[in-house]
């Protein structure tokens, strides 16, 4: 029988931890139902003695996520056992990942505690996590630059005191394949005598060897791996999830092991977590990157031509991405529409169906040809959960060479109101955010702001990310338009309503 390796998503604790990265409480409930459509057997939500806010997000993703289980982290302390089970009482299938440091530098630096404590503090924590819920991970924290025979000593110890899964990470992605291979076999050799435990390992990039270190663990018995889409995380990131899933689905005839990931929606997972943090895909990163599947060379293309195999391991339609993109115009009615959104892997309803479709129109309208990537941009628009308090109604801007520039913008309240101001800036985007500013009767600190082309040519669509700062906390908003300083507006606003939503429900 095939053997199932189990899927478990860090990308909203380890991979929202990492800098830059953070999202914001609707953000994180868009990835989570997301990565439940992908089909990951674990996500890990959060870290909640780490902030209110992390606690209430774990909350609200344990109360919707119902065909995953929901982790939350955990140090081997009592607060935080207790703040884990707080956030994850109401999940349908929760798990208490609780860990401590077992490696020389970290028990004597940052723990200051014996070898002897650390066992009886891991041994303490498992019991305590199992007394709330009958699924206790247990990690031991640079478990790669522990003694094996401590190690195994620790997960004894976890395992007698309930822990259903034990997690061997390569906390600082010192590893080598070879190297964690033989740990992963003497942890399971051992361990598995003592009881029914999963064996998981969690690989940090900071050599590039994360996924290698992932894959050489699979083929010595690990059962569970942890990863992140786009490989993010702290530092160079986490293993990424995309690679490890494909790596196994292509080289089936070597690894002999099955997921229950559904890759045809590795795509569109990737792009939303790019979109919701922030953070770029590089251009040539393995299989999301957006040339992962071009073939530019004369020699190539031939070969392709000849037999795709020539050239190509696997498909794009694998991972989500159609091949032969069917080109939408302003005459494609509602059906071909519907039918295409549902060929990228997006299940909307009737009413966001039709929300994206009135844009589709407008966007047709200003564009030769809609490509499935300006699709794909309207409905990962269209899935944003935050309700519009300010809409754009319309703008004028005056700018030019040696001069400020000048913006006039009107918006619409939801309570019906309409408001205009003018403002002047330092360009036509600042001279914009200046008047929102007057309008909405805030002074927000713009902490980044990044325009890029969805597609190529003259009238693509630009797609703007800002990310803003009030009162030490940050939001982030997206806005896509054929006209750049429009689709800033529409990011800027985008992320004042995340913010006076976030505000009025956690008043
Ligand atoms: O990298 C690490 O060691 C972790 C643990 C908390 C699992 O993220
Ligand atoms: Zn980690």
């Amino acid at each position: 029988m095939v053997r199932r390796i189990h899927i478990f998503d860090t990308t909203l604790r380890d991979g929202e931890q990492a800098p830059r990265c953070s999202m914001n409480l609707a953000e994180k409930l868009e990835v989570a139902r997301q990565l439940e459509k992908l089909g990951v057997d674990v996500m890990e939500a959060g870290f909640p003695a780490a902030s209110p806010g992390d606690l209430a997000a774990v909350r609200e993703i344990a109360g919707c996520i119902r065909h995953s289980r929901v982790a939350a982290l955990a140090r081997a302390i009592e607060s935080d056992i207790d703040a884990a089970w707080e956030a994850l009482r109401k999940a349908e299938s929760p798990r208490i990942h609780t860990f401590i440091a077992t490696s020389p530098i970290h028990m004597q630096s940052k723990l200051r505690m014996t070898p002897a404590e650390v066992v009886a503090q891991a041994e303490w924590a498992v019991r305590h996590a199992r007394r709330y819920c009958s699924d206790v991970e247990f990690s031991a924290e640079d478990a790669s630059r522990s003694d094996p025979e401590f190690l195994c000593q620790v997960f004894t110890a976890a395992v007698r005191a309930g822990a259903t899964v034990i997690n061997i990470p390569d906390t600082v992605g010192y590893t080598y394949p070879a190297e964690f291979s033989a740990l992963v076999s003497l942890i399971a050799s051992r361990i598995k005598d003592i009881g029914p435990v999963q064996i998981s390992v969690h690989c940090h990039n900071d050599l590039g060897l994360a996924v290698a270190n992932s894959l050489a663990a699979i083929q010595a018995g690990a059962d569970q791996v942890e990863c992140t889409i786009n490989g993010l995380g702290e530092r160079a990131g986490n293993a990424a999830l995309e690679e490890i899933v494909m790596a196994l689905h292509t080289r089936r005839d070597l690894f002999d092991c099955a997921t229950g990931i559904v890759t045809s929606q590795i795509f569109s997972t990737s792009r939303l977590v790019s979109k919701v943090t922030g953070v770029p895909v590089q251009i040539n990163k393995a299989i999301v990157g957006e040339n992962a599947f071009a073939h530019e060379a004369g020699i190539h293309q031939h070969g392709v031509l000849a037999n795709r195999s020539t050239y190509e391991i696997m498909t794009p339609e694998s991972i989500g991405l159609p091949r032969n993109a069917l080109v939408l115009g302003k005459h494609s009615g509602r059906h071909a529409f519907e039918a295409r959104l549902a060929h990228l892997g997006f299940s909307l309803g009737p009413e966001e169906i039709n929300r994206i479709f009135a844009e589709f129109k407008i966007l047709a309208d200003r564009k030769k040809t809609v490509t499935d990537r300006d699709i794909e941009a309207l409905a990962r628009g269209a899935s944003a959960v935050v309700p519009e308090t300010w809409r754009l109604e319309r703008f004028a801007v005056h700018s030019g060479t040696g001069m400020s520039a000048a913006c006039n913008v009107c918006l619409v309240h939801k309570d019906g109101s309409s408001i205009e101001k003018a403002a002047v800036g330092d360009g036509p985007v600042d001279a914009a955010f200046k008047a929102i500013d007057a309008i909405v009767g805030r002074t927000l600190e713009l902490e980044d702001f990044r325009l890029t082309s969805v597609t190529a040519g003259e009238d693509a669509q630009g797609e703007a990310m800002v990310r803003i700062r009030n009162d030490g906390k940050t939001w982030n908003g997206h806005g896509l338009s054929t006209d750049i300083l429009e689709a800033s507006i529409k990011a800027y606003l985008s992320a004042i309503n995340t913010m006076v939503w976030e505000e009025a429900s956690y008043a």
